[in-house]
């Protein structure tokens, strides 16, 4: 039997799906790209947003007509949406045979057995706390891989969902880390990117506490590791260690991915993040003090309840100021269940959309001229493959996380090649490569 996996949301997911393909790999099933030849097709959802879920519920009902024609196929909902909506997923869609909780992934073998030998559709979201073969995954590209360190979040930001869909935050011990890097670079890794809502909470709540910066540091000692990436960092505890660690160290790469979500001190605490502009402020100074050729993105939330004129003019005035080399920009969604969607909210949607516009116009006039100032420079750049875009040109990644597009052959994929910049876009950049 062959399955086909549609993946939504963020690195997590993909990180789960990576996880779905083993197990099920291994139970015997075989993975194809092609949706009109599978026998079991599984979405793995997310509902960070209400955009993304109306989406996927597209996506749903348009397999109602696969279903209809081919009535052995199994249709499988996972991740945070199926978490989330439960058993009432098969109310709105009663031709949906598996629905399956973030905590579950490893049962799914299991249920689809069930499923076919009892003929009845199952909702199976369970709270099992950890999975002991998190890291048993089939990784897309050999050269990379994703690697939780932490799994669920405790920070409860008003408007955010995951702590509901992924639970309380829990650390994956040290030890378990290291030794599968190890193996993924024995496996031919070289660059690995470290998982979790909140990186730098790392190892709060293991029996024997551990710092991000130290785990980092162990990492980072690993023989032939060439990068080191982790997302996402919380502004409340990225410490002036981990600035130094990431600086002293050549194989963490020098990105720094930092939500700002909003640059007025009234809707950071209404959004429970726990810092001010002062301190968010304080740490961008110090990284680009210490690393000049750090590269900071970051997420904003535009039309937060009670956000006025003035708290998004400050937002502005932040992004102006700090120049993001990339910002993630989104709309405030109200997410059931979360404090803020009781919250007063007055300000138009066509307010928002008008502050958002701003807000990007912006944003990419600073990209684009932070990617210029790029031109002329040489960079080591890991190739991930051929260009989606273009596939007569590579794509590939600097340090510095920027994409770089540039004629080479494909053999080079999973190689750090160095590159010069020869012009710029506002998301990539564009460039020759360069004699070893
Ligand atoms: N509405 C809009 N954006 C949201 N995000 C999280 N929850 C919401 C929401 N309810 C954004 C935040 C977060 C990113 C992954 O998604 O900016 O950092
Ligand atoms: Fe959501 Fe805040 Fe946790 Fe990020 S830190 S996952 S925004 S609750």
């Amino acid at each position: 039997m062959k399955f086909f996996i549609e993946t939504f949301g963020c690195q997590m997911n993909e990180n789960d799906t990576e996880r779905i393909q083993f197990l099920l790999e291994n139970a015997g099933y075989d993975r194809t790209k092609d949706i009109s030849e599978s026998d079991i097709i599984i979405l793995n959802t997310c509902t960070v947003r209400e955009s993304a879920k109306n989406r996927q519920y597209g996506h749903i009902g348009n397999l109602k007509k696969i279903k209809n024609l081919k009535k052995d196929i199994l249709i499988c909902i996972g991740g945070c949406a199926a978490q989330d909506i439960k058993e009432n997923i098969i109310k709105d869609f009663p031709y949906i045979d598996i629905v399956f909780g973030t905590q579950n992934i490893a049962y799914l073998p299991d249920l689809i057995k069930k499923r076919i030998s009892t003929g009845r559709s199952i909702c199976c979201i369970e709270d099992s706390g950890f999975d002991p073969e998190l890291f048993k995954v089939r990784r897309k590209h050999s050269f990379r891989a994703l690697v939780p360190i932490t799994i669920g979040c405790d920070n409860y930001c008003s408007y955010c969902i995951v702590p509901m869909v992924r639970g309380k935050e829990r650390s994956i011990e040290a030890e378990k880390i290291l030794k599968n890097i190890e193996e993924l670079v024995s496996d031919g890794a070289v660059e690995v990117t470290l998982l979790g809502q909140n990186v730098n909470s790392y190892g709060k709540n293991l029996r024997q506490p551990y710092t991000f910066s130290a785990l980092l540091e162990k990492i980072s000692d690993i023989k032939g590791l060439k990068r080191i990436r982790f997302m996402t960092s919380h502004p409340k505890d990225f410490s002036g260690d981990l600035i130094d660690v990431i600086k002293n160290r050549d194989n963490i790469a020098k990105h720094v991915h930092l939500p700002l979500q909003a640059g007025s001190d009234k809707i950071l605490k209404e959004m429970n993040r726990n810092y001010t502009r002062k301190d968010y402020f304080g740490i961008i100074e110090n990284i680009k003090n210490k690393i000049p050729d750090c590269a900071i993105t970051t997420d904003i939330i535009v039309g937060f309840p009670g956000e006025e004129k003035e708290d998004f003019l400050e937002t502005m005035g932040m992004i102006k100021k700090i120049r993001f080399n990339r910002a993630f920009t989104f709309i405030y969604s109200p997410r059931a269940g979360t404090r803020a969607a009781g919250m007063d909210d007055r300000i138009t949607i066509d307010e928002k959309k008008q502050w958002f516009r701003q807000l990007l116009e912006i944003q990419n006039t600073i990209s684009f001229e932070e990617n210029n100032k790029l031109i002329g420079r040489r960079f080591e750049v890991l190739v991930e493959g051929n260009s989606s875009k273009n596939s007569a040109l590579l794509e590939g990644r600097m340090e510095n996380n920027t994409i770089v597009n540039f004629e080479g052959k494909s053999n080079l994929t999973g190689k750090i090649v160095p590159v010069i910049i020869d012009s710029a876009r506002t998301f990539y950049v564009k460039g020759k490569l360069a004699r070893g």
